[in-house]
């Protein structure tokens, strides 16, 4: 089998994770990796022997790479994906694509005009119990879709800010963290039409506290008829992590703090699976779980269930580049489709947040 040959953009807790990850499998090679400031790359060099580059135009200059996984912190995804498809790359771009819907359009163009696969990276959809969920409501397990929700709420000390991560100008807003509950939403419940959102930062004031919202509420209106809400945020006492979609039939509740997908038929459960079919991930995500939901950190490696779940998705996409076919269900993760939308989403609720109005969504 062909081995792709890939290029790290951004070596931190991410991009260092999926260097090693590629470093480890028979299917790929690690070519480079590069990283604005070195620091984590020469890291990376370090511990997997690999080579780095200096600069991006140098990484994206080499004929030993065929496919880039943009990990750089996400307000430089935009310009480093379009980069990479001028140069012929394919691209797998970490969420989010982008911050806007036009930004994330001109990536979905760039990458079409020169002929290369574009994927972004929603992870979650990978873990066994989301996965399973999509295949049951596509089945038509709990009819149709009629009120979804999803939560992603903790406690995060305030504290110093101590990366880009609490600044909104170069996160978007903690809302772009957890885009992958919104794409969750939409993968499962269908396109939204309009938002209404309303939150702020809070309690996360005061000089170094960074500037990133702390709490999200949002209002879906779904174009199939359905409505959903989800709450996103990091001053919340008591933590939720979880995606309900209630239908016509039935209900599917994924709960990450218990680690269970429950199905519900006439308000009551009845049938119950792990979220992680591997017992370790599933005994793993029950206890990181218990402490709410993390809020990521350069410094330390991603949790297990990220671990054993990253290598499925990088698998897809790797696929995608060898001509094989793609369960139908990841197709959307294609040619920009989900991370427009999602994008969408995001910069409408945060314009609703704003204008205190119920905003369109752009498709
Ligand atoms: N799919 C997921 O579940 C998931 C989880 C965590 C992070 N992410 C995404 O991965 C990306 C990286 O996050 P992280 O947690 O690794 O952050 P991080 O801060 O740990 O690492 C960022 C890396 O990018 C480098 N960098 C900074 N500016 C750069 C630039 N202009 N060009 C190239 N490199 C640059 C830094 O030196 C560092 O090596 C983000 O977009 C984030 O949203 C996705």
């Amino acid at each position: 089998m062909k081995q792709i040959r890939y290029g790290i953009i951004g070596a931190g807790h991410f991009g260092a994770e999926m260097a090693r990850m590629i470093h480890e499998r028979t299917s790929s090679a690690l070519s480079a990796v590069y990283s604005v400031n070195g620091v984590g790359a020469a890291r990376v060099r370090e511990e997997l022997g690999c080579e780095t580059e200096d600069t991006l135009e140098g990484l994206l200059a080499r004929e030993d790479v065929d496919a880039v996984l943009v990990a750089s912190p996400n307000v430089f995804h935009p310009e480093q994906a379009i980069a990479a498809a001028r140069a012929k790359k394919h691209i797998f771009c970490e969420k989010p694509l982008a911050f806007t819907y036009k930004d994330a359009q001109n990536i979905i163009r760039e990458a079409e005009k020169n002929g290369v696969t574009l994927m972004t990276g929603f992870t979650m959809r990978f873990y066994d119990g989301f996965a399973k969920m999509k295949r049951m409501i596509a089945d038509g397990c709990i009819g149709e879709p009629l009120a979804a929700f999803a939560s992603r709420v903790g406690w995060d000390e305030p504290k110093p800010a101590s990366g880009w991560k609490k600044d909104q100008g170069i996160s978007g807003g903690h809302l772009f963290h957890h885009i992958h509950e919104i794409d969750l939403l939409l993968w499962m419940a269908g396109p939204v039409d309009g938002v209404y959102a309303a939150g702020g930062n809070l309690i996360h004031t005061g000089p170094g506290m960074g500037t990133q919202d702390d709490l999200i509420l949002l209002n879906f209106h779904f174009a199939g008829g359905a409505y959903g809400s989800m709450e996103s945020s990091s001053l919340h006492q008591i933590p939720q992590h979880c995606v309900k979609i209630n239908g016509t039939k039935g209900g599917l509740e994924a709960d990450m703090r218990t680690s269970q997908l429950t199905l519900w038929r006439n308000g009551q459960p009845v049938e119950a699976y792990p979220m992680f079919d591997d017992p370790e991930s599933q005994a793993y995500n029950i206890s990181y779980n218990q402490k709410g939901p993390a809020h990521g950190s350069p410094v330390n490696r991603p949790p297990l269930t990220f671990r054993t779940t990253m290598p499925k998705e990088l698998c897809v996409f790797e696929k995608k580049l060898l001509g094989e076919p793609v369960e139908p269900i990841y197709e959307d993760l294609f040619a920009g489709a989900s991370g427009a939308s999602a994008t969408a989403v995001v910069e409408a609720a945060l314009r609703s947040v704003r204008s205190q109005k119920l905003e369109p969504v752009e498709k």
